[in-house]
């Protein structure tokens, strides 16, 4: 939630920034701001709207600087106004900051500093940082950093100019994602690596309690005492062309489209004639496999999903004692958490604040924990350590698809891992599953090949008052995902529910103005979907069918068929999603949404 960025070197810095900023809009947007260091005194430039509406302010006024920070917003504590946009300027104008996070006492230290007749001017919690900063600040920045860490409270990533110091800029990491690199003369900090990638691709990613002074010469690194260390870079293995939309109208398109390629990139390496081998990742024995006796899925929205469908698959492959959570209840659960756990905690960004403090609290219970991010160095793969990354390159689009895809294939490898170890799974149904799992990307780019027809179909249904996906057993996770994919983008309302769960309650709701998306593959579920599809037609709701290819028996009930091919039983879900992604996108894009941002939404959720 918001992106940051900061520059300091010879080339312009509002161009810099602004390109950094538009790569940070998926994180929030709806403002926009830059502020820089000119002849010695802090200016700044804010809208509301979007980086591109600040990019034309830019322009018009001729706005520039020395060196500079920015910001996109994603709104916490204030409205969505100009004057509540960031940067923040202290009253005295010596300081100008950007915050990604909140700071939970802002109002104590506002009345505080308002008692001592400061006025503050809006009504964020981020002023109060800023106004701190300038109350304290003597000249000596880092040693009024070192007073702001130890005064406020809450989640921040913040970037720091002072009106004097024409040298330098500052960045201070706590909770909130922030990185920063260095190329020749030009330092830069980002809350995202995309937005370096273009310059360099060595970053060093701030940890908690930690603080940084960026100049032209190179970055130096402090604690939270203001004590210097040594720090190292990380190297990216994204490169910038990867964060370009190409000939796609939307990032969500071209990314449903990468994930053939991107199924075929997780497999990489990971299985050979048909067996699984995660051993280069993860030094795991069988002894102590066998010694968690539960194990934990935690993640939030799509990527909760894809833990559901792990699960299901696992409890297939093992005799495996799963739970599958939110991480915002997890953390609140009254349950066994201990040695004998294994906690898998899945987060395509690893930034998401929900999964972070989940994974804390298991570790510090010692649970042994287990990543599953698509971003290398991101914290919670930082915090935690043993990580499997998935490979599927930067998501841009703020609905998750590809790396949904990437995650049921690692998660499935690694259900399949630990039933071997476990001497659980015996090596045919293994060269089975494994083989089935490596026909899957030729079968996605099969179903990519009806885009017309769903797009066709989507159209149809696109003025809908809102839908219901049904399924059951491995059909269900996916028809959740699919409604969380069309509520993300459309707006429109969509409930995803057990088909056999209808009747016993949502059912109430249907009419001819609500149509249903039925998941029915073929299979031994097939009668029993079929039966809650002619329940929905009793009450006149349309149905959309995502049925097997060679089904004609659905037309009966359907005259909007999508045809997957088929697959094992346990693979339907890598199947079903793309026809789901393919008609949220299209209802979304006939309806005029606008489908890489959608409102009130950020790709990364950094707050609780
Ligand atoms: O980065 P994470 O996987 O931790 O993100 C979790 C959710 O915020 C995320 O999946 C969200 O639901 C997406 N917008 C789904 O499209």
């Amino acid at each position: 939630m918001c992106g940051i960025m900061g520059y300091i070197g010879d080339s312009e810095p509002t161009k810099i920034i602004l390109e950094g900023l538009a790569k940070h809009e998926y994180r929030g947007y709806d403002s926009a701001g830059i502020a820089v260091i000119k002849d010695g005194a802090i200016q700044e430039i804010r809208t509301t709207g979007r980086v591109c509406q600040l990019a034309e302010k830019v322009k018009e006024t001729g706005f520039t600087g020395e060196f500079g920070i920015g910001h996109t917003r994603w709104a916490t504590h204030g409205g969505v106004t100009e004057n509540n946009a960031h940067p923040h300027i202290s009253s005295d104008d010596k300081v100008v900051l950007v915050h990604n996070g909140i700071i939970e006492n802002a109002r104590e230290i506002r009345a505080e500093l308002e008692a001592k007749g400061i006025k503050f001017h809006t009504e964020t919690d981020t002023e109060s940082a800023v106004q701190y900063l300038g109350y304290v600040y003597d000249g000596d920045p880092k040693g009024a950093i070192v007073k702001l860490t130890k005064r406020i409270r809450g989640a921040f990533a913040l970037v720091i100019m002072f009106y004097d110091k024409n040298e330098e800029f500052w960045v201070v990491r706590k909770g909130s994602p922030l990185v920063v690199g260095h190329a020749g003369h030009e330092g830069f900090c980002a809350s995202d690596p995309t937005a370096l990638l273009e310059y360099t691709r060595d970053v060093w990613f701030m940890d908690d309690d930690e603080m940084a002074q960026i100049t032209r010469e190179g970055c130096k690194f402090f604690d939270f005492n203001g004590v210097e260390h040594e720090k190292k870079t990380m190297h990216l293995d994204w490169d910038s062309a990867m964060t370009s939309r190409g000939e796609y109208a939307h990032f969500m398109l071209k990314e449903i489209h990468e994930q053939p390629d991107v199924m075929t990139h997780t497999l990489l390496g990971r299985v050979a004639n048909n067996e699984v081998d995660l051993s280069r990742e993860l030094d795991w024995t069988p002894e102590q496999v066998k010694g968690w006796k539960k194990i934990h899925f935690v993640a939030c929205g799509t990527s909760h999903y894809a833990t559901m469908i792990a699960a299901r698959i696992m409890e297939t492959l093992g005799n495996f004692e799963i739970r599958t959570e939110v991480a915002s209840e997890y953390r609140y659960m009254n349950i066994p958490i201990g040695p004998d756990t294994l906690a898998i905690f899945v987060s395509q960004s690893g930034e998401t604040a929900d999964t972070l403090h989940a994974a804390r609290l298991a570790m510090s219970k010692g649970a042994k924990c287990l990543v599953i991010t698509n971003v290398r160095g991101s914290t919670i793969h930082r915090e935690v350590g043993d990580a499997l990354v998935t490979p599927a390159g930067p998501e841009i689009g703020v609905a998750a698809t590809k790396t949904f895809t990437a995650q049921i294939t690692i998660l499935t490898l690694l259900g399949l891992y630990m039933a071997k170890l476990r001497g659980e799974l015996l090596p045919e149904p293994e060269k089975n599953l494994v083989g089935a799992l490596m026909d899957i990307p030729a079968k996605l780019s099969r179903i990519l090949d009806q885009e017309k027809v769903i797009e066709q179909i989507a159209r149809n249904f696109a003025d809908a008052r809102g839908f219901f996906f049904i399924g059951r057993g491995l059909a269900y996770p996916p028809a959740l995902e699919g409604a969380l994919k069309l509520k993300e983008i459309s707006y429109l309302h969509a409930e995803a529910y057990p088909a056999g769960e209808m009747k016993h309650g949502p059912i109430a709701l249907l009419d001819k103005e609500l149509p249903v998306v039925a998941l029915v593959p073929k299979g031994f579920l097939w009668e029993k979907t079929i039966s809650n599809i002619e329940e929905s037609m009793a009450r006149k709701s349309p149905i959309i069918a995502i049925a097997t290819e060679g089904d004609e028996e659905i037309k009966h009930y359907s005259e909007n068929v999508i045809y997957t091919p088929a697959t094992e039983p346990e693979l339907f879900p890598f199947i079903a999603v793309i026809p789901l992604q393919l008609f949220a996108y299209y209802v979304a894009r006939q309806r005029g949404c606008d489908i890489d941002m959608p409102r009130n939404l950020a790709k990364s959720v950094t707050v609780e």
